[in-house]
Order: C-alpha cells, then structure tokens, then sequence
C-alpha cells in the first residue's frame, strides 16, 4: 500500500533519517545489520547530506579519508570499533595498514566524482576543501590501477564480491564456483540473517566463499599484490571499471582546475587505457558489458545494472550504445520499476534477494547521470521518477523489488535517503535528469 505522505514530509522524513544515522562525523548505512561507516556508501550519503548541511557532507567525505591505509586503499569499511551486531568484524580482518581499524579491501571508487561536483558547484570555497582532499584520492586511484591490476592484464580487477558492492549478484557465481571454501575455515555466525529476512541474503555458501577470501588476504598480512595475482577470486567488475574510468576522468578536471600539471600525463594515461580495455568487457554472445573470470576467461552471460554504466564512463561504440540501450528496453518492459540489478531473463534472477534482481538507488543515479550525459535524458528521468515512485509507495529501504516495488532488507537507509532529497524528490527543480 503507498504510504499516505505528501512530498514535504518524505523531504523532512529523509533528512531526519540522515540525522539518526549520524555517528559523529560519519553516518552509518542503517543501525544493526550495517553499524559502521561504508566507502560508497558515505560518499553518495554526502551527496544528500549537502543539501541541508554543506559543512556536514564535507566532514563525511574526510572522515571516509581518515582511514585510507599506507598503500593508499581506501577500505570498504571503517570500523572504528567492533560492534557485536556485525559479522565479520575487525577481529576476523585483523588489517594493520589503516591509522584506524578497517577492512582489507575497497569499495567503487566514486569519491572522486563528488568531490568534482562539490567544487563545481561551490565556488573557490569548495575548490579549496577539494584541493585538501586531492592527494589523498590521487593515491588511492594510484592504488586501484597499481595494486588491483594483475600481472599481464591490462584491466583493473576485482578479489572480492564485497570489493564490488554487488555482494552476491550471480555474476559473481563464475569466480566463486571455481574457488574451494578453506576447510581450515573457523566456524563462524552471521548476523546478517538475525537482521534481514534471509530469503533476500546471500547463501551460506557464498558467505563461506566471502570469508575464505578474507582469511586469505588475512593469512597473507594483506599484502594486496599477492590478493590480487594469487588470491582465490579474480574478477573484471564492469561496476569498478566504469566507475573508476568516471573517477578518473573528473580527477583530471579537478587536476586541471587546481593547477596540478605534474599529475596531468599520470591521469591521462590511466583514461587513455582504460577507454582502450573497455573491449575487455564486451560479450559479443548477448551484446553487452559484462563480468568476465580473469584467470578462464569465462564471461557472465546476464545483463546486470553495472552493464549500463558505460555512458557514466563516457566508453562504447554507437552499435555498442545501441544494444546497451536494447537490453535496457528489454528489461524495462518485463518489470514495472527500472533498474533491475540482474537480468529477469535469466534463471538466477530473484526479485527480492539483494543483488539478483532488486533495484539500488545509487547505481541508478549513476546510470542516469550517464544517460542524460550522452543525449538519453528522456529515460534518465524515468529511473529518476521510478526511485520516487518507489519510495513513495514503500519508504526509505535499501533495495527494492522491479516487479512489485516492495522495500528489500535494511529500513531507514542512508543512501536512499541522501539521493530523494538530492534527486528523487518532487520538490526538486525538474530541468534535469541528473
Ligand atoms: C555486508 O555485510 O553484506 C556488506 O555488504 C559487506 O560489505
């Protein structure tokens, strides 16, 4: 049933939601089931943040920054301190490169692309607080293009379905079928499933696979060129890949802007590449940007939301934007909500469990970003209008089902939340999409 609440109360709802969540300078994604501070998570929280407190969205941005590790990784998560609602927690990760305690591996790298928007939109102040960030991001780009790009592979990669944000979606099936679960693995108790409906969470199976990658990583003091050349999963994640071309990208206009020349070629050889290896990602079989298993070569074969970021990333061919758009009409036209996280056509799909079909509000913001960008605005403002839709009809959730538009998992969510006041509210300027 649509909840009986007018635009200015889901507006006032929203930052209320962004104000409970507050932990002190950072925000967690929803109490209990994720009672810490996540890296793409704050970052899009930011966004919404800004909207009603331009110092609080900068000071939740530097503190995602305070825990960026010696090497440069900016982790997915940051603990601060345990929390005994949360599995696996920092005494399972047991990292020692952070200056506070985190995890040992990253998130989609979309720090970058905020930090450009704040400073394009607020003058030399913003400018100045960015060029205060702009090493710290540079080494963590650094990072992804150093310590993530195997050994003869032009691409940067993946070791772990957490590093992708998108934990369990069947892409993932590919590299984890063809790894083994340690059996020296401790036993161990999720608390996920004592917060969330189970039937909408990753498997067990996929849980243990998560944790051997971790004690892996673990085992071998998280030295992160021996993750990712000898690790047990070793993906291509169009998501990362098109996220971090975008992040690249808008660094350089930030390079440009600040004056920073010696850094100028460094950026603009990573894009140059990246627009090169894009290919890398093309499955001719379906016509699409997909996943592939580095070390087989195996490409997935369903169309996941992280298939249409190459217009966020600026990357393919008119006939490769073309088939893009096939397959989004295709979907579109079999669920009553856009954008499906994995493909209805396929037998993995399942509506309501994470990342096998429900819909996130932040990569469909990034998605109509890109659509709007390269001339698709008319259904760029359609997944706008859909996310208001759907919080409309069901609240603030983390995921929600394409088909029946019912809220998924986490309530009161952060990054939903942040992107109604910042994009999905009515009572924002229609003029654009994005
Ligand atoms: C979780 O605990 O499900 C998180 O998505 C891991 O990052």
């Amino acid at each position: 049933m649509a909840l009986d609440t007018g635009t200015g109360e889901l507006d006032a709802k929203a930052a209320k939601i962004l104000q409970k969540n507050d932990r002190g300078g950072f925000t967690i994604p929803t109490a209990r089931l994720y009672p810490f501070q996540w890296n793409w998570d704050s970052v899009f929280i930011a966004i919404g943040l800004d909207t009603f407190d331009r110092e609080r969205a900068w000071v939740e941005l530097e503190s995602l920054v305070e825990g960026q590790a010696e090497d440069g990784m900016i982790p997915h998560i940051i603990f601060r301190q345990d929390d005994s609602d949360y599995f696996p927690g920092p005494a399972v990760w047991q990292t020692s490169k952070s200056p506070i305690s985190a995890s040992g591996i990253s998130q989609p790298p979309v720090l970058a692309s905020v930090v450009l928007r704040f400073a394009n939109e607020q003058g030399d102040a913003g400018l100045r607080r960015a060029e205060a960030m702009f090493d710290s991001i540079l080494k963590w780009h650094r990072w992804w293009h150093n310590e993530r790009t195997p050994d003869g592979c032009g691409v940067v990669c993946t070791v772990h379905p957490w590093e992708t944000g998108r934990d369990n979606c069947p892409d993932w099936q590919i590299g984890l079928n063809n790894m083994q679960t340690d059996p020296e693995l401790e036993p161990y108790k999720r608390k996920d499933i004592e917060h969330a409906d189970p039937s909408q969470r990753p498997s067990m199976d996929e849980y243990d696979k998560y944790i051997t990658i971790v004690k892996f990583g673990r085992d071998h003091g998280w030295n992160q060129k021996v993750l990712t050349n000898d690790g047990p999963f070793l993906m291509a994640d169009p998501g990362i890949f098109f996220i971090l071309l975008r992040a690249d990208r808008d660094l350089l206009d930030l390079a440009q802007r600040l004056g920073r020349h010696d850094v100028v070629d460094e950026i603009s050889g990573w894009i140059t590449a990246a627009e090169v290896a894009a290919d890398y990602f093309w499955n001719d079989k379906i016509g699409a940007y997909c996943a592939r298993d580095v070390r087989s070569g195996v490409f997935s074969n369903g169309f996941s939301n992280a298939s249409a970021l190459n217009f966020y990333a600026g990357v393919g061919t008119p006939e490769q934007r073309s088939q893009t758009l096939g397959h989004m009409r295709r979907i579109a036209a079999k669920t009553k909500f856009g954008q499906s996280s994995w493909d209805p056509d396929m037998p993995s799909f399942e509506s309501q469990r994470y990342w096998c079909g429900p819909i996130w509000c932040q990569m469909n913001f990034m998605i109509a970003q890109g659509l709007a960008e390269q001339g698709e605005g008319e259904m760029a403002a359609k997944m706008r209008d859909d996310l208001g839709a759907l919080i409309t009809q069901s609240g603030f959730y983390e995921c929600f089902d394409p088909v029946t538009g019912d809220g998924c998992i986490g309530t009161d969510f952060s990054w939903t939340a942040a992107l109604w006041l910042a994009w999905a509210s009515p009572s924002l300027p229609r003029s654009s999409a994005a």
